[in-house]
């Protein structure tokens, strides 16, 4: 009998940190669906991604070893996933910790450790630093730098 492995995340910005979870998921079954958050559930949230739920889900669904990929759409869906898929490991990366114990009566449940030093939000916040914005002060600072150095001449 297989051992269905299942999992959920946002993907925003698909990273290593995410690949090397997916990886590890993979790793203690034998199928791996993966819940992708839609862009409504994540806006219900307060989460707004880089990129669109669409694209998302195809990055997700087109890895190797990624069995499934599901949109998810409500908090409530977990323990109906869990049923309908027959799935034996619920597995989150350790940010969940704890969070979804209470499934324990379905499945197995496990929190893996996350990936050190990346994250969506991190590349988000570098991304800012190369916007409009940022480029306007960063020419302002580098126009008095000039000038200091123009009059110490
Ligand atoms: N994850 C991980 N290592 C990282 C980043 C994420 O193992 N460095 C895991 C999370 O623990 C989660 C899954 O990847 O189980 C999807 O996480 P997601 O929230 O989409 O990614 P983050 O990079 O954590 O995004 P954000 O910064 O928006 O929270």
């Amino acid at each position: 009998m297989k051992t269905t492995v299942l999992t959920y995340g946002t993907f925003d910005l698909f990273h290593h940190g995410h690949l090397k979870l997916l990886t590890r998921l993979k790793a203690l079954g034998d199928r791996l669906i993966v819940g992708v958050s839609t862009d409504e559930f994540n806006a219900g949230k307060g989460k707004k991604t880089i990129i669109p739920f669409a694209d998302r889900i195809e990055i997700v669904q087109s890895i190797k070893f990624v069995d499934l990929a599901i949109p998810e759409t409500d908090w409530g869906q977990k323990a109906r996933d869990i049923v309908a898929y027959d799935v034996a490991i619920l597995g989150m990366g350790h940010d969940w910790e704890g969070k979804f114990d209470h499934l324990g009566s379905l499945c197995k449940v496990v929190y893996l450790p996350r990936t050190e030093g990346i994250s969506s939000t991190q590349i988000k916040q570098s991304l800012g630093y190369f916007d409009k914005s940022h480029l306007s002060d960063l020419k302002a600072s580098l126009d008095t730098i000039s000038s200091i150095i123009e009059r110490l001449r």
